[in-house]
Protein backbone atom coordinates (compact mmCIF):
# COMPACT_ATOMS: atom_id res chain seq x y z
CA UNK A 1 0.00 0.00 0.00
CA UNK A 2 1.19 3.32 -1.10
CA UNK A 3 1.68 7.09 1.44
CA UNK A 4 -0.75 8.49 -0.88
CA UNK A 5 -3.49 5.21 -0.72
CA UNK A 6 -3.37 5.63 3.03
CA UNK A 7 -4.24 9.23 2.89
CA UNK A 8 -7.10 8.53 0.75
CA UNK A 9 -8.29 5.41 2.69
CA UNK A 10 -8.30 7.64 5.61
CA UNK A 11 -10.01 10.49 4.05
CA UNK A 12 -12.54 8.20 2.56
CA UNK A 13 -13.45 6.72 5.80
CA UNK A 14 -13.64 10.31 7.26
CA UNK A 15 -16.02 11.60 4.50
CA UNK A 16 -18.16 8.80 5.07
CA UNK A 17 -18.77 10.09 8.83
CA UNK A 18 -18.51 13.58 8.03
CA UNK A 19 -21.05 14.54 10.47
CA UNK A 20 -19.57 13.34 13.46
CA UNK A 21 -16.56 16.42 13.13
CA UNK A 22 -16.96 19.75 14.12
CA UNK A 23 -14.32 22.42 13.85
CA UNK A 24 -12.31 22.35 16.73
CA UNK A 25 -12.07 26.50 16.72
CA UNK A 26 -15.39 27.55 15.54
CA UNK A 27 -17.78 24.07 16.28
CA UNK A 28 -19.07 24.58 12.08
CA UNK A 29 -19.18 21.95 9.94
CA UNK A 30 -16.48 20.23 8.11
CA UNK A 31 -15.81 18.63 4.95
CA UNK A 32 -13.09 17.01 2.99
CA UNK A 33 -10.86 18.97 0.48
CA UNK A 34 -9.63 16.79 -2.20
CA UNK A 35 -8.76 14.27 0.26
CA UNK A 36 -6.08 15.72 2.00
CA UNK A 37 -7.70 18.43 4.74
CA UNK A 38 -10.34 18.84 6.84
CA UNK A 39 -11.92 21.87 6.46
CA UNK A 40 -14.57 24.23 8.25
CA UNK A 41 -16.87 27.16 6.88
CA UNK A 42 -15.10 29.62 8.54
CA UNK A 43 -11.80 27.80 6.16
CA UNK A 44 -10.39 26.49 9.67
CA UNK A 45 -7.98 23.71 8.11
CA UNK A 46 -6.61 20.48 9.35
CA UNK A 47 -3.80 17.90 7.59
CA UNK A 48 -4.85 14.88 6.84
CA UNK A 49 -1.65 12.52 7.20
CA UNK A 50 0.35 10.61 4.50
CA UNK A 51 -0.37 7.85 7.49
CA UNK A 52 -3.82 8.33 7.13
CA UNK A 53 -4.69 10.29 10.16
CA UNK A 54 -5.96 13.75 11.00
CA UNK A 55 -4.52 16.27 13.05
CA UNK A 56 -7.08 18.34 14.98
CA UNK A 57 -4.87 20.44 17.27
CA UNK A 58 -5.28 23.80 17.91
CA UNK A 59 -1.44 24.37 19.13
CA UNK A 60 1.29 22.61 19.67
CA UNK A 61 1.72 20.46 22.30
CA UNK A 62 4.23 18.34 24.27
CA UNK A 63 3.49 14.52 24.81
CA UNK A 64 5.26 12.43 27.95
CA UNK A 65 4.27 9.26 25.81
CA UNK A 66 6.69 8.35 23.66
CA UNK A 67 7.09 5.69 20.40
CA UNK A 68 8.46 2.76 22.28
CA UNK A 69 5.56 3.39 25.08
CA UNK A 70 2.98 2.85 23.03
CA UNK A 71 5.04 -0.05 21.38
CA UNK A 72 5.14 -1.60 24.81
CA UNK A 73 1.31 -1.02 25.34
CA UNK A 74 0.73 -2.60 22.37
CA UNK A 75 2.85 -5.63 22.96
CA UNK A 76 0.98 -5.67 26.62
CA UNK A 77 -2.36 -5.38 24.99
CA UNK A 78 -1.94 -7.86 22.25
CA UNK A 79 -0.73 -10.51 24.97
CA UNK A 80 -4.79 -10.76 25.58
CA UNK A 81 -4.20 -9.21 29.97
CA UNK A 82 -6.86 -7.35 28.95
CA UNK A 83 -9.57 -9.42 26.92
CA UNK A 84 -11.76 -9.87 29.74
CA UNK A 85 -12.39 -6.34 30.39
CA UNK A 86 -12.34 -5.28 26.44
CA UNK A 87 -14.98 -8.84 25.87
CA UNK A 88 -17.48 -7.12 28.58
CA UNK A 89 -16.72 -3.39 27.07
CA UNK A 90 -17.80 -4.84 23.50
CA UNK A 91 -20.96 -6.61 24.92
CA UNK A 92 -22.04 -2.94 26.96
CA UNK A 93 -21.33 -1.22 23.60
CA UNK A 94 -22.95 -3.74 20.65
CA UNK A 95 -25.70 -2.03 19.96
CA UNK A 96 -23.68 1.22 18.88
CA UNK A 97 -23.11 2.20 15.58
CA UNK A 98 -20.68 5.07 16.67
CA UNK A 99 -17.86 4.52 19.24
CA UNK A 100 -15.62 7.32 20.41
CA UNK A 101 -12.25 6.00 22.48
CA UNK A 102 -11.05 8.99 24.20
CA UNK A 103 -7.87 9.32 24.97
CA UNK A 104 -7.21 6.08 22.95
CA UNK A 105 -2.84 5.64 23.13
CA UNK A 106 -2.01 3.45 20.25
CA UNK A 107 -5.60 2.10 19.65
CA UNK A 108 -5.21 -1.57 20.27
CA UNK A 109 -8.31 -1.22 22.65
CA UNK A 110 -11.00 0.19 20.18
CA UNK A 111 -9.54 -2.10 17.60
CA UNK A 112 -9.84 -5.11 19.69
CA UNK A 113 -13.13 -3.84 20.68
CA UNK A 114 -14.71 -3.33 17.33
CA UNK A 115 -13.59 -6.20 15.40
CA UNK A 116 -15.46 -8.38 18.56
CA UNK A 117 -18.69 -6.56 18.03
CA UNK A 118 -18.42 -7.01 13.84
CA UNK A 119 -20.61 -3.33 13.60
CA UNK A 120 -20.62 0.48 13.90
CA UNK A 121 -17.47 2.70 13.10
CA UNK A 122 -15.09 3.27 15.95
CA UNK A 123 -13.25 6.65 15.89
CA UNK A 124 -9.39 7.03 18.66
CA UNK A 125 -9.03 10.62 19.69
CA UNK A 126 -5.48 10.88 21.48
CA UNK A 127 -3.58 14.37 22.01
CA UNK A 128 -0.14 12.44 21.66
CA UNK A 129 0.70 12.02 18.05
CA UNK A 130 2.99 8.96 18.22
CA UNK A 131 -0.16 7.19 19.76
CA UNK A 132 -2.39 8.04 17.03
CA UNK A 133 0.29 7.11 14.25
CA UNK A 134 0.87 3.77 16.18
CA UNK A 135 -3.15 3.18 15.41
CA UNK A 136 -3.30 4.33 12.20
CA UNK A 137 -0.47 2.08 11.16
CA UNK A 138 -2.22 -1.14 12.66
CA UNK A 139 -5.54 -0.54 12.49
CA UNK A 140 -6.54 1.24 9.37
CA UNK A 141 -10.06 0.26 9.86
CA UNK A 142 -10.96 3.04 12.29
CA UNK A 143 -10.93 6.64 12.25
CA UNK A 144 -7.91 8.12 14.35
CA UNK A 145 -7.38 12.09 15.29
CA UNK A 146 -4.68 13.63 16.99
CA UNK A 147 -6.80 15.99 19.61
CA UNK A 148 -7.38 17.26 22.97
CA UNK A 149 -10.31 16.18 24.91
CA UNK A 150 -10.80 20.12 25.75
CA UNK A 151 -10.98 21.13 22.17
CA UNK A 152 -12.21 18.02 20.51
CA UNK A 153 -13.48 18.44 16.96
CA UNK A 154 -17.05 16.45 17.02
CA UNK A 155 -20.51 17.56 16.55
CA UNK A 156 -22.35 17.54 19.80
CA UNK A 157 -24.47 14.32 20.35
CA UNK A 158 -22.55 12.34 17.61
CA UNK A 159 -21.75 9.39 19.42
CA UNK A 160 -23.39 6.36 20.99
CA UNK A 161 -20.99 5.42 22.99
CA UNK A 162 -17.78 7.13 24.58
CA UNK A 163 -14.81 4.63 26.16
CA UNK A 164 -12.45 6.09 28.45
CA UNK A 165 -9.94 3.33 29.27
CA UNK A 166 -6.90 4.30 31.98
CA UNK A 167 -7.15 7.76 30.18
CA UNK A 168 -8.11 10.97 31.47
CA UNK A 169 -11.58 12.26 31.02
CA UNK A 170 -13.32 15.22 30.39
CA UNK A 171 -17.07 15.30 31.03
CA UNK A 172 -18.14 18.00 30.07
CA UNK A 173 -16.92 17.09 26.88
CA UNK A 174 -18.28 13.63 27.09
CA UNK A 175 -22.12 15.15 27.54
CA UNK A 176 -21.88 17.37 24.32
CA UNK A 177 -20.81 14.53 22.38
CA UNK A 178 -22.86 11.45 23.88
CA UNK A 179 -25.75 11.02 21.63
CA UNK A 180 -28.94 11.38 24.05
CA UNK A 181 -29.40 7.26 24.27
CA UNK A 182 -25.74 6.89 24.61
CA UNK A 183 -23.58 5.66 27.31
CA UNK A 184 -20.23 6.34 28.60
CA UNK A 185 -17.85 3.61 29.77
CA UNK A 186 -14.71 4.38 31.77
CA UNK A 187 -11.97 2.12 33.08
CA UNK A 188 -10.68 2.96 36.34
CA UNK A 189 -7.76 1.26 37.73
CA UNK A 190 -8.79 -0.29 41.49
CA UNK A 191 -6.20 -1.24 44.37
CA UNK A 192 -4.89 -4.72 42.81
CA UNK A 193 -4.05 -3.13 39.21
CA UNK A 194 -0.83 -4.39 38.58
CA UNK A 195 -0.27 -5.11 41.73
CA UNK A 196 3.04 -7.24 41.74
CA UNK A 197 4.80 -4.72 39.74
CA UNK A 198 3.86 -2.29 42.22
CA UNK A 199 4.91 -4.66 45.47
CA UNK A 200 8.28 -5.05 43.92
CA UNK A 201 8.72 -1.34 42.68
CA UNK A 202 7.19 0.31 45.63
CA UNK A 203 7.81 -2.07 48.78
CA UNK A 204 7.56 0.12 51.72
CA UNK A 205 6.19 3.36 49.93
CA UNK A 206 3.33 5.24 49.41
CA UNK A 207 2.99 4.67 45.59
CA UNK A 208 2.24 0.92 46.90
CA UNK A 209 -1.70 1.03 47.27
CA UNK A 210 -3.72 2.65 45.12
CA UNK A 211 -7.27 4.39 45.32
CA UNK A 212 -9.35 5.16 43.14
CA UNK A 213 -12.45 6.47 45.52
CA UNK A 214 -12.75 10.13 44.29
CA UNK A 215 -12.49 9.04 40.29
CA UNK A 216 -15.27 6.77 40.67
CA UNK A 217 -17.18 9.65 42.86
CA UNK A 218 -17.02 11.97 40.26
CA UNK A 219 -18.14 9.83 37.85
CA UNK A 220 -21.49 8.84 39.91
CA UNK A 221 -21.95 12.37 40.36
CA UNK A 222 -21.62 13.14 36.26
CA UNK A 223 -24.00 10.65 34.91
CA UNK A 224 -27.07 9.26 34.87
CA UNK A 225 -27.85 4.94 35.84
CA UNK A 226 -24.24 4.59 36.99
CA UNK A 227 -23.61 1.07 37.16
CA UNK A 228 -19.74 -0.31 38.66
CA UNK A 229 -18.78 -3.77 38.14
CA UNK A 230 -15.13 -4.36 39.48
CA UNK A 231 -12.73 -7.05 36.94
CA UNK A 232 -9.93 -8.23 38.44
CA UNK A 233 -8.16 -11.54 37.76
CA UNK A 234 -4.89 -12.60 37.63
CA UNK A 235 -2.90 -14.16 34.51
CA UNK A 236 0.39 -15.90 34.34
CA UNK A 237 2.85 -13.74 32.02
CA UNK A 238 5.35 -14.58 29.82
CA UNK A 239 8.55 -13.59 31.31
CA UNK A 240 9.36 -11.47 28.28
CA UNK A 241 7.06 -9.19 28.47
CA UNK A 242 8.18 -7.92 31.55
CA UNK A 243 10.47 -5.16 29.84
CA UNK A 244 7.48 -4.12 28.15
CA UNK A 245 5.18 -4.19 30.97
CA UNK A 246 7.58 -1.49 32.97
CA UNK A 247 7.63 0.77 29.92
CA UNK A 248 4.01 1.07 29.28
CA UNK A 249 3.62 3.74 31.34
CA UNK A 250 5.02 7.01 32.60
CA UNK A 251 4.61 6.83 36.27
CA UNK A 252 7.77 6.15 36.91
CA UNK A 253 7.54 2.72 37.65
CA UNK A 254 11.25 2.21 36.40
CA UNK A 255 13.23 -0.45 37.36
CA UNK A 256 16.23 0.22 40.21
CA UNK A 257 19.24 -0.80 39.00
CA UNK A 258 19.88 -3.46 41.36
CA UNK A 259 16.68 -4.44 41.37
CA UNK A 260 16.06 -7.87 39.74
CA UNK A 261 11.90 -8.19 39.05
CA UNK A 262 10.42 -11.92 39.36
CA UNK A 263 7.31 -11.62 37.93
CA UNK A 264 5.39 -15.07 37.05
CA UNK A 265 1.94 -13.38 36.97
CA UNK A 266 0.13 -10.44 36.73
CA UNK A 267 -3.28 -9.23 38.27
CA UNK A 268 -5.98 -6.55 36.47
CA UNK A 269 -8.17 -5.22 39.05
CA UNK A 270 -10.46 -2.35 37.32
CA UNK A 271 -13.85 -0.65 37.87
CA UNK A 272 -15.78 -0.81 35.04
CA UNK A 273 -18.27 2.24 35.56
CA UNK A 274 -21.25 2.90 32.72
CA UNK A 275 -22.97 6.12 32.73
CA UNK A 276 -25.81 7.83 30.26
CA UNK A 277 -26.18 11.68 30.02
C1 LIG B 1 -2.44 5.71 30.24
S1 LIG B 1 -2.71 6.16 28.55
C2 LIG B 1 -4.02 5.04 28.11
C3 LIG B 1 -4.11 4.81 26.63
C4 LIG B 1 -5.12 3.73 26.21
N1 LIG B 1 -6.49 4.10 26.56
C5 LIG B 1 -4.76 2.40 26.82
O1 LIG B 1 -5.45 1.95 27.74
O2 LIG B 1 -3.77 1.80 26.36
C6 LIG B 1 -3.53 7.75 28.63
C7 LIG B 1 -3.71 8.42 27.29
O3 LIG B 1 -4.47 9.62 27.44
C8 LIG B 1 -3.97 10.56 26.51
N2 LIG B 1 -4.40 11.93 26.88
C9 LIG B 1 -4.02 12.63 27.98
N3 LIG B 1 -4.58 13.86 27.97
C10 LIG B 1 -5.34 13.95 26.84
C11 LIG B 1 -6.16 14.98 26.27
N4 LIG B 1 -6.31 16.18 26.85
N5 LIG B 1 -6.77 14.73 25.08
C12 LIG B 1 -6.61 13.53 24.46
N6 LIG B 1 -5.86 12.52 24.98
C13 LIG B 1 -5.22 12.72 26.14
C14 LIG B 1 -2.48 10.33 26.56
O4 LIG B 1 -1.80 10.87 25.44
C15 LIG B 1 -2.40 8.80 26.63
O5 LIG B 1 -2.31 8.19 25.38
ZN1 LIG C 1 -13.74 26.51 11.96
Amino acid sequence: MGALSKRAIGAALMDQQINLFACPVCQQSMYVYEQGRLVCSANHSFDIAKQGYVNMLTNSVSSKYSKSLFESRKAVIDSGIYDVVEAKISEIVAPAKTVLDTGCGEGSHLARIMKAKKYGIGIGIDIAKEGIMAAVRHYPQQIWCVGDLAKSPFAKASFDAILNILSPANYEEFKRLLAPDGCIVKVVPQSGYLQELRAQLYADSSKETYSNEQIVARFQDSFHEVTKERVTYTLPLDENLVPALLEMTPMGWHKKEDKDLILNAITIDVDLLVGKV
